[in-house]
């Protein structure tokens, strides 16, 4: 059985309403209460002084309604008074002044003060309510991310970190590139991790960039692991986990998670499609994503409710079936526990217009019916949780991509999540399931795997790629492979893509960094694409050429090649196409696999099983906001709006 969670907060509410709440959401379908992150004030609303009365009682009603509780642990959002009292907790910004408190979310999970109150709050609780039966799991924190803190403990951190990397400052001055622009450091005082402004982070230099985003990396698992041992020392069996999302500074999300029971992440799809045709808005991929942190299922801690309504000005109301196609495009790609954000809309507080499923009139509204209906559906699929999805292709990321990528601008047009998206696309697109997993991880059982913009050599890859098209599996690089060592360099002496050269049969020539101008390329079936972003004009040493350019200086030279490996292939893709380009390609690639898919699916349904115990289930979801029709069979299938259809092994409609 799937899982349903609910976000509330009983701090927000009148103690009369929890009652009347709880046996509502009982009667909805609701399994699992979230509750507690943020309450930090309320539990220790003074320095040393602990009140879990109001929450022993909140446990206690949600437990009366057969409901357990998913606890939050509630550092996110120190009380006003740590602040106050101990200013070296706060965060410090890129100016290296504490940011002004009154959101939330201002901690330096580094500050030693900060840690000794977080390790006394979040113990106060494992001692009182860890391994008891209301108890399902619990969350840490909220939404972490990268720590770009630059506070004086998260200097010192900073430059502890460095020496132990790299042991002397002439390893260091070497392995930065310091010679340039007097960069070179003579003691380890010198080192400093202030920052670009955000319009110019490549004013930096990458290599010392890369350092502070995998510094700032380690920091955030330090913190997850901090806590969760606080947790475990109280229950050894206890689920932990916390909730990640796309937040502005990307952890290293696989590191994050190794630790915990499980991934889980807040899923706020797009309340308002793009109308541009090309634009990458469905979250399939990133619920392919989070699978991958732990290549298990996860859950959804957060799961879109309402339309959105702080931070920004209101988002538009919910079409119909939005709220219930998303929560099931979540299912589709195995999340296990769906935890809708949150029951009520807030009549209080910054948030007080994020909606909620109720509004503030408290009604049962459209939302309410849409996602009760949900549920019961649900009810009638009770072996889903016991199946998995088996992907034969694998997309793989590297969080030094993102962080070279996203430091270092390519050019205009350019982002590393473009091209993992567009694969991603082009399989579910196709009724193929992908995985998106860790460069490190091993490739067995798959047939295909795409590499995109593998920027910074991961030393093992080669070898691995290499061993798996040679044992017969096809392997897709793009533009911007092998372009840099470990340490953030580039490759000297070698012509892109330099360890992948022999792989792919041929070499980059020269490139050109198109930025937003749209370009073509023609395949050999004559079939034409756009291309932007980034053009690299190949030579072939072996490859066969898959599609030219069509225009400038080097119309007919090779733009993707596909090059004869043992007993399997590997594609390069020098530039950035449309959809289409990766939908005919990756047809072409799973047909010569053997795959089977779906062709002709219109454009925006996507395709993804789940099978486990015998069984199997076909989800087909319209991620579009018109009415789709297309052929299965012999079977002609319709789909509304955000509309999911689930079909079983046996052919009936669920
Ligand atoms: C995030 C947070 C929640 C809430 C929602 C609002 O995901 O985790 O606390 O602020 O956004 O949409
Ligand atoms: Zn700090």
């Amino acid at each position: 059985m799937i899982a349903i969670g609910m976000a509330y907060y009983p701090e927000h509410w009148d103690r009369a309403l929890w009652e009347e709440d709880a046996r509502r959401m009982a009667k909805m379908g609701v399994h699992l209460v979230r509750m507690a992150e943020f309450a930090w004030s309320r539990m220790e609303p003074e320095d040393g002084r602990f009140d879990f009365g109001w929450l022993d009682d909140a446990i206690d009603v949600v437990a009366r309604h057969g409901m357990r509780v998913i606890l939050g642990t509630p550092t996110n959002s120190a009380p006003v008074w740590l602040y106050h009292d101990h200013p070296e907790t706060r965060q410090c910004g890129r100016d290296g002044r504490p940011v002004d408190v009154g959101i939330r979310g201002h901690r330096c999970i580094v500050s030693p003060t900060f840690r000794r109150y977080a390790e006394r709050i979040v113990e106060e609780m494992a001692r009182r309510y860890a391994g008891r039966p209301e108890i399902a799991a619990w969350q840490i924190d909220n939404e972490l991310e990268n720590s770009h803190c630059t506070c004086p403990a998260c200097r010192a951190a900073f430059r502890g970190w460095l020496r132990e990397k790299y042991g002397t400052l002439d390893a260091l001055n070497r392995a930065w590139g310091s010679a340039v622009w007097s960069g070179e450091i003579s003691d380890w005082e010198q080192i400093e991790p202030l920052l670009a402004p955000d319009c110019m982070p490549d004013w930096h230099n990458p290599a010392f960039m890369l350092d502070f985003e995998r510094f700032g990396a380690s920091r955030t698992t330090d913190y997850v692991l901090f806590q969760r041992d606080i947790i475990r020392r109280y229950d050894p069996q206890a689920v932990v986990t916390t909730n990640c999302c796309f937040c502005q500074h990307l952890p290293d999300f696989h590191s994050e998670f190794a630790g915990l029971s499980v991934a889980a992440y807040d899923n706020y799809p797009p309340t308002v499609l793009p109308d541009d045709p090309q634009a990458l808005y469905s979250n399939a991929f990133a619920l392919d994503f989070i699978r991958g942190f732990k290549r298990q299922n996860f859950w959804i801690l957060e799961q879109l409710g309402g339309p959105g309504g702080c931070w920004s000005p209101f988002g538009p109301t919910t079409e119909p079936g939005m709220l219930a196609g998303y929560a099931m495009q979540a299912v589709a790609h195995g999340a296990d526990l769906l935890g809708f954000f949150r029951w009520r809309s807030c009549c209080t507080g910054a948030e007080m217009m994020g909606h909620g499923i109720l509004d503030h009139d408290d009604r049962e509204n459209r939302r309410f019916r849409e996602i009760e209906a949900l549920l019961r559906r649900l009810e009638r699929m009770p072996e889903l949780d016991k199946s998995a999805l088996r992907s034969p292709v694998a997309i793989l990321y590297g969080a030094d991509q993102e962080f070279a990528l996203k430091n270092q601008r390519q050019s205009a047009k350019y982002a590393y999540w473009t091209q993992l998206r567009l694969f991603d696309e082009a399989c579910t697109g196709l009724g193929v399931n992908v995985d998106v997993i860790e460069e490190r991880e091993p490739l067995d059982g798959y047939r295909v795997v795409v590499v995109p913009a593998h920027h910074i050599i991961e030393p093992t890859l080669p070898e691995r790629l290499e061993a798996f098209a040679r044992a017969g599996g096809t392997v897709v690089l793009t533009n911007r492979s092998g372009v840099k060592d470990k340490t953030g360099n580039c490759v000297f002496g070698e012509p892109l893509p330099t360890a992948f050269r022999a792989l792919c049969g041929c070499i980059v020539e020269e490139y050109d960094p198109i930025g937003e101008r749209r370009q073509h390329v023609t395949a050999g079936d004559g079939a034409r694409y756009a291309v932007t972003g980034w053009c690299d004009l190949l030579a072939t040493e072996g490859a066969r050429v898959w599609a030219r350019y069509d225009e400038r200086f080097y119309a007919g030279t090779a733009a993707i090649t596909k090059n004869d490996f043992g007993a399997g292939h590997a594609y390069y893709l020098g530039a950035v196409g449309e959809k289409a380009l990766y939908r005919a390609l990756m047809a072409e690639i799973l047909g010569e696999q053997g795959v089977p898919f779906l062709s002709g699916l219109p454009q925006g349904v996507e395709v993804t099983t789940r099978e486990g115990g015998g069984k199997r289930w076909r989800f087909f979801f319209n991620n579009t906001a018109g009415g789709v029709r297309f052929l299965l069979g012999e079977e002609t299938v319709a789909l509304r709006p955000f509309e999911m259809a689930v079909q079983t092994e046996k052919g009936e409609w669920l």
